[in-house]
Parts: C-alpha cells; sequence; structure tokens
C-alpha cells in the first residue's frame, strides 16, 4: 500500500519505528515528518499527511503524536478525512469495519510501540463491512463538511 505517515516531536522516534516496519513489509510510505525530536506544531504536520490521503498519493494515513488526541482533531479538520485514534486492536478493527476510517492516530506517550504495531496491522488488515448502516452514518458524517 502507499502509506504517508506523519508525527509532532512527542512521537518522532515512535514514527520511526513504524515507518521501519511498514518499509519492511514492502509498503510505500510517504513520511510527511517531524525528521527530528526538534518541537513542531502537529496540524502542520496532520494536514500535510491528510492531503496525502484526499488527493489520492496515498492510500492512507498514520499519524503520531503525544496522546494522538492533537494529530487526530487536526487531521480530521481536512475534509475528506475520517482519522481514528486507537489505543487498542480492536478500536483499530472497528474504526474500519464500521468508521472506513482513512486514517489511523495514536499516542506515543499512551501506547507502547508492539501495540502501537499490532494497531497498525490491524488496520491495514481490515476492509470496510460495507454494511447499510454503516454506510448511511458515514454519508450523514460526510455531509455535515459539505454543508459548510
Ligand atoms: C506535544 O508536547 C504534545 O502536546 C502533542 O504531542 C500532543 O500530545 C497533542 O495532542
Amino acid at each position: 500500500m502507499k502509506i504517508a505517515i506523519g508525527c509532532d516531536h512527542g512521537a518522532f522516534e515512535y514514527k520511526e519505528e513504524i515507518r521501519n516496519m511498514l518499509e519492511s513489509e514492502g509498503h510505500i510510505v510517504t513520511d510527511c515528518g517531524c525528521y527530528s525530536s526538534e518541537a513542531v506544531d502537529y496540524p502542520d504536520i496532520a494536514v500535510k499527511t491528510a492531503n496525502m490521503v484526499v488527493s489520492g498519493e496515498a492510500d492512507t494515513g498514520i499519524v503520531m503524536c503525544g496522546t494522538g488526541i492533537g494529530i487526530s482533531m487536526a487531521a480530521n479538520k481536512v475534509k475528506g478525512i475520517r482519522c481514528g485514534l486507537c489505543t487498542d486492536t480492536t478500536m483499530a478493527r472497528l474504526t474500519r469495519e464500521h468508521n472506513d476510517a482513512n486514517m489511523l492516530a495514536m499516542g506515543a506517550r499512551i501506547i507502547g510501540i508492539e501495540l502501537a504495531k499490532d494497531i497498525v496491522h490491524a488496520y491495514l488488515s481490515t476492509p470496510f463491512s460495507n454494511g447499510e448502516r454503516h454506510v448511511k452514518r458515514i454519508e450523514k458524517l460526510m455531509a455535515e463538511e459539505k454543508a459548510d
């Protein structure tokens, strides 16, 4: 898959590990930064990563910050993005099955790297259920952003 990844300084080392894992598994990864532990603003990275997903340059995006909260909030401001903040593999599976998430967020100060790797695998390997009730809810969700 083509995967865009991004993080702020709170998750720099963590992002490096996730990128190495994805590349070793054969994914084509675009690293949207940050590129060191120097402080950056998570909205800048989230928007850069999310834009790769909405433009189709990436099939999906993975963003990380200290908690995962700020960077997921920022990604979800980009039209077309449904970014799920996950702290376990069940959430990762369900955000694909139910929400058809096109981005995953995680918090480096919240969950360990081994669990994060399992979450990424659960997220990437789960298809959207295409269930009628879920399709209807996602359509309502996306209609909200078209309203403004
Ligand atoms: C950075 O210190 C921290 O605020 C950020 O990584 C994140 O947790 C924000 O939501």
